[in-house]
């Protein structure tokens, strides 16, 4: 490490859903020297480094560049969709830019913290423990899998944080799991019936929330070199995305009753119907924030209802 009170930090995945809250909460943290990367969206004047991780040959020259004291790797392919079509190319990214972090970290001395996900699970014995047996049932909890277990095995000090769906501040409302469920009742066709999914049990969690678990699971290896391991954190409130969907319409002027819901299981990659994640052993230390799905929702989409109106408002040519 570089000193206890000035970590040289690196965030991979600056740009993500997760990865700017992440970035946010840790350049406020004072002492802390916080760079991100990016891949698509490394655009000059964000103090990004660009970076594709997918070749992860190139991965030792950019960390011997920044040499970073902590590594929290949240880039990756997190769309089960995507990754179900083409799990080379998840593999790839997840997997291959996992180990080669991995590899760095263990030689150099570094602290890597991994994001995973609940997707380790076949979501048929909740709530899950950090130890539980995994079994996942698609390639993107199989990459996210493998990740961990390279990690492991390349005999790095690291800690594996495993979360459920996130949804938080948005680029655009499809950008969350969860509130592409606003967009898709808002672009609804006006008096229709529309169907949500009734079948998985979810536990939304606030990208912020893990933004400050993450901060202060950093704090804390700074302050105790001995905390590492596999931990969860997750949101207390299970909802299938029809419960989620019913928080969303009032806020969005949507009737209730034109929700239908679909007890059938999902189309597409196979999922989890309960992966709850038993966030228990980070508690213990001290460690949590969550914020509660109804009182978060307002502010997120504040400005995406703002745009709407603004664009219907406007004359068309
Ligand atoms: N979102 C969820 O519901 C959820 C649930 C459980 C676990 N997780 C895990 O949490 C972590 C963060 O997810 P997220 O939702 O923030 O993902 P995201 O919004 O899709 O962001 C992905 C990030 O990875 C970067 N990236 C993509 N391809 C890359 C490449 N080839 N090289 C370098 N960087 C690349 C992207 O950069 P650009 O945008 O600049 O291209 C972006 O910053 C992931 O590890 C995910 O598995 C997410």
């Amino acid at each position: 490490m570089n000193t206890l009170a000035h970590p040289r930090l690196l965030i991979t995945g600056a740009t993500g859903l997760l990865g700017r809250p992440v970035l946010r909460a840790c350049r406020s943290t004072p002492g802390w020297s916080v760079t991100g990367t990016a891949f698509r969206r490394a655009k000059p004047g964000l103090g990004l480094e660009h970076a594709d991780l997918s070749q992860p040959e190139t991965v030792p020259a950019l960390l011997d560049r920044l040499a970073p004291d902590v590594i929290i790797h949240t880039a990756a392919e997190r769309r089960p969709d995507v990754s179900e079509r083409d799990p080379a190319a998840t593999q790839r990214l997840n997997v291959g830019s996992t180990g080669a972090l991995a590899q760095w970290a263990a030689e150099r001395g570094a602290f890597l913290i991994y994001l995973s996900s609940d997707y380790v699970f076949d979501g048929t014995c909740p709530p899950y423990r950090p130890d539980a047996p995994t079994r996942p049932l698609n390639a993107y909890g199989q990459s996210k899998l493998d990740g961990e277990r390279l990690i492991l095995a390349s005999g790095c000090q690291a800690a594996l944080l495993r979360v459920p769906i996130l949804y938080g501040e948005v680029e655009e409302l499809g950008e969350s799991p969860v509130t592409v469920l606003a967009k898709n009742m808002l672009d609804a066709e006006a008096g229709a019936p529309l169907a949500m999914e009734h079948w998985a049990t979810r536990y939304p969690t606030h990208t912020a929330d893990v933004a400050e678990v993450l901060r202060q699971m950093v704090a804390r290896r700074l302050s105790d070199p001995s905390f590492q391991g596999i931990f969860h954190w997750s949101g207390a409130e299970p909802m299938t995305k029809y419960g989620m969907a019913l928080a969303f319409a009032p806020l969005l002027g949507f009737p209730r009753e034109r929700l239908i819901p679909d007890p059938s299981r999902p189309a597409g990659a196979p999922r989890p119907q309960d992966a709850h994640l038993d966030s228990s052993a980070l508690e213990r230390l001290g460690i949590g924030r969550r914020t509660p799905f109804s009182s978060a929702l307002p502010a997120i989409l504040a400005p995406h209802l703002a745009a709407r109106a603004a664009s219907k408002a406007r004359p068309h040519p």
